[in-house]
Parts: structure tokens; C-alpha cells; sequence
């Protein structure tokens, strides 16, 4: 068994963000959203891991995640040129699967449930594929699937205007090697891609065995900030622990589980858990509330910031509101004169969002 991770395709639904970085790296309690996957893989005992990588985000998924040692996995990574479709990355992945069974993962998906009681049944089974669904309150922005009363698949279709039923693909398949034929005999969609949709779709109708179930656990496509929002607070509460490394001066109160990066300063700050500060950040005369994930190097002065994600090298300063349900990007600046400020002076990037709340 073998697993292909989706890491390429272009992310333009979390810009700006990922116009410098890839989405699967943005991390979700200071860990990149990938590397969840990773482990959730190795986890079920797997650990011949393919990751699909673009032209443009590839070098720095792979300097981050290196060659698996770290996860006790060895990853092989496959350059796709152009973000063509889940079902293009499975063919041009074809050379490392082999014949082998493999799980496929988008790179972006978190899941709660653990993997191998599902890949127990895709094996116990002997299925061509078995798929992963969840019910939604907004199918048309998801593959959506009809299924008969045994599990059975019996149709599945690619975000469609109208959905026949409310049950979307999560983004974790397991397939055996009759997807590599699937692929080979369909079309591209009308918006360009080879839909994996559309080669499970293949299966059903060459009679093979597509089964599914459903998920009971939560389930989160972080491509949207508030999705990624909420994948940090159920990271944070049911993961994070207590563990200072950090100096935190006399006037500084930590109340809950509360994590501090080595070389993190805190001076005169109060902290309320479940939060999460990465290493060397400088923290000065700030409350940070619950559900707040603060990566390396940060400098926040005179701020109170809660249920936020902060990227990597950010600086906050003097800010006289509280800042909530907030992503702020990798070096982003937020500063206000240290007087009360009469007017408001922005630089933000191409499809940035600021609400005056
Ligand atoms: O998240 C679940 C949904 O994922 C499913 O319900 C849909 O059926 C499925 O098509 C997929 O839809 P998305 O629109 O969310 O796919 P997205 O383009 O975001 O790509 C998912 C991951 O795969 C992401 O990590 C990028 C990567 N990818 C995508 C494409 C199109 C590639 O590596 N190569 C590609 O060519």
C-alpha cells in the first residue's frame, strides 16, 4: 500500500496568502496543514509516501518537509507541471504507484477519524475504491455523491448547480490499481481539469466496486480563512498542551495550556489558553486569548489579539482594538500611531479582506 498526497494546483482561494506560499503549508497550530496528512498516513502504517508538487510551491514544500525522515516515512516527490486535475496528478504519479493499492489525500483536507479502520475495509472488501463522504450545507462546492442503502456509490458528480444529494467527497480516496484505466478513458471537464470524479464515475460504470462511507468526525478543506480558523481552535483544543521554553518575565500571567517556543520573550503579557507561541516571537504588554496560533518570529507590542492564526515574522504594534478572527500573513506589518489614530492608512495585497469591525 502506498499513498499519494496532493500538494500542487495553484490555491488561488486563500490569496492572499498563497501567492508567496503554498496553502498546504499554511500551519494550523503552528504545523503545516500537510504535514497532518503526513502523520495521519504513517499512522496507518504507510509509509511509501508520493507528493505532488507545482512549479511554483514545490521547492519549498519539500525543503520543509524533507524526505520523510522526520515522519519515519520515505517521501518521493513528482513534479506536476500544470494544475490539470485531481486525476491528472494520479496519472502523472503512475510511475511511483506502480500497481500498488494507494490512499490519496488532498494536501489541504484535515480529518479527525484515524485512516486504517477504513483502509481495513477498502482491503477486507477487495474494493476498486472506496471514498470518503461527509453531509454539508453547501454541496456545490464540492464533489457530490448518490449513494444506495448498502454504501454502494451509485453516482458521483464535480460541484454541481444542482446537487442530488447533500453528501460531499472529503478529500481522502482509497483506490486499487483499476483507477489507472479509469483515468485513461475520460475527458477533461468543461473547466480543464481530469476530475477524479469523473474516473470514479468510470468505475461505477465498468461495474467495479465503488463503496463509501461516512465520516463522523469533523472534516476540514482549510482553502477558506474561516475554515482555517476553525481547523486552529479544534487543533488547539484537542491537542495542545502545556510546555514553556520561553522566558516569561514577573508581570506575565499564563492561565490554561499554553505553548511557548524556545528564544519567545514575553514581558508584562497575560495569556489565556489554549494558545500556541512559536520561537524567538517578542511579546510585550499583550493579552492573547484563547484559540490564538502565533508562529516564529513575531513581534507583538501593546496588542490583544484572540481566536486568530498568525503567520511567521509578523509585527503588531500599538494597535488599540482587540483583534479577533483575524489571519495575518508571513511578515504582514500592523502598526498605529501611538497617539489615537484620526485616520487609517492601509498596504494590502490583491484580494485582501479588513473589516472595521
Ligand atoms: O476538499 C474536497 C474536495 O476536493 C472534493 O469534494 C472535490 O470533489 C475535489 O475535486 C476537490 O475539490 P477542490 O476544488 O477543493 O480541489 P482543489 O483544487 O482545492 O485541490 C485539492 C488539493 O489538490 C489541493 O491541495 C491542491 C491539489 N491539486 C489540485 C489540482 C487541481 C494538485 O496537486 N494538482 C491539481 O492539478
Amino acid at each position: 500500500m502506498k499513498a499519494l498526497i496532493l500538494s500542487g494546483g495553484k490555491g488561488t482561494r486563500l490569496r492572499p496568502l498563497t501567492y508567496t506560499g503554498a496553502k498546504q503549508l499554511v500551519p494550523v497550530a503552528n504545523k503545516p496543514i500537510l504535514w497532518y496528512g503526513i502523520e495521519g498516513i504513517v499512522a496507518a502504517g504507510i509509509t511509501d509516501i508520493g507528493i505532488i508538487i507545482s512549479p511554483e510551491t514545490g521547492e519549498e514544500v519539500k525543503s520543509l518537509t524533507g524526505n520523510g525522515d522526520r515522519f519515519g516515512a520515505k517521501i518521493t516527490y513528482i513534479l506536476q507541471d500544470t494544475p490539470a486535475g485531481l486525476a491528472h496528478a494520479v496519472k502523472i504519479a503512475q510511475p511511483f504507484l506502480g500497481d500498488s493499492p494507494f490512499i490519496m489525500y488532498l494536501g489541504d483536507n484535515l480529518i479527525q477519524n484515524p485512516l486504517l479502520p477504513f483502509l481495513e475495509q477498502f482491503k477486507q472488501q477487495q474494493l476498486d475504491s472506496l471514498i470518503l463522504l461527509r453531509p454539508v450545507e453547501n454541496p456545490t462546492a464540492f464533489g457530490v455523491a448518490v449513494v444506495g442503502d448498502r454504501g454502494q456509490v451509485l453516482k458521483l458528480v464535480e460541484k454541481p448547480k444542482d446537487p442530488p444529494s447533500n453528501l460531499a467527497l472529503v478529500g481522502v480516496y482509497f483506490f486499487d490499481r483499476t483507477i489507472h484505466e479509469a483515468i485513461a478513458n475520460i475527458q477533461p471537464s468543461p473547466r480543464g481539469e481530469l476530475e477524479i470524479t469523473d474516473a470514479i464515475q468510470q468505475l461505477i460504470n465498468t461495474d467495479k466496486k465503488v463503496e463509501s462511507c461516512i465520516l463522523d468526525g469533523w472534516w476540514l478543506d482549510t482553502g477558506k480563512k474561516d475554515d482555517l480558523l476553525s481547523a486552529n481552535q479544534i487543533i488547539l483544543d484537542e491537542r495542545s498542551t502545556c510546555k514553556i521554553e520561553g522566558n516569561i518575565d514577573g508581570d506575565s500571567k499564563i492561565i490554561g495550556r499554553v505553548k511557548i517556543g524556545s528564544g519567545s520573550q514575553l514581558v508584562n503579557c497575560s495569556v489565556r489558553g489554549p494558545v500556541m507561541i512559536g520561537d524567538n516571537c517578542h511579546l510585550e504588554n499583550c493579552f492573547i486569548g484563547p484559540y490564538t496560533s502565533i508562529a516564529d518570529r513575531v513581534t507583538l507590542i501593546d496588542a490583544e489579539i484572540e481566536h486568530s492564526v498568525i503567520l511567521s515574522e509578523a509585527t503588531i504594534e500599538n494597535v488599540n482594538h482587540r483583534i479577533v478572527d483575524t489571519l495575518i500573513g508571513r511578515r504582514a506589518k500592523l502598526t498605529t500611531a501611538p497617539q489615537r489614530p484620526k485616520a487609517l492608512r492601509f498596504m494590502l495585497g490583491d484580494d485582501s479582506q479588513v473589516e472595521l469591525a
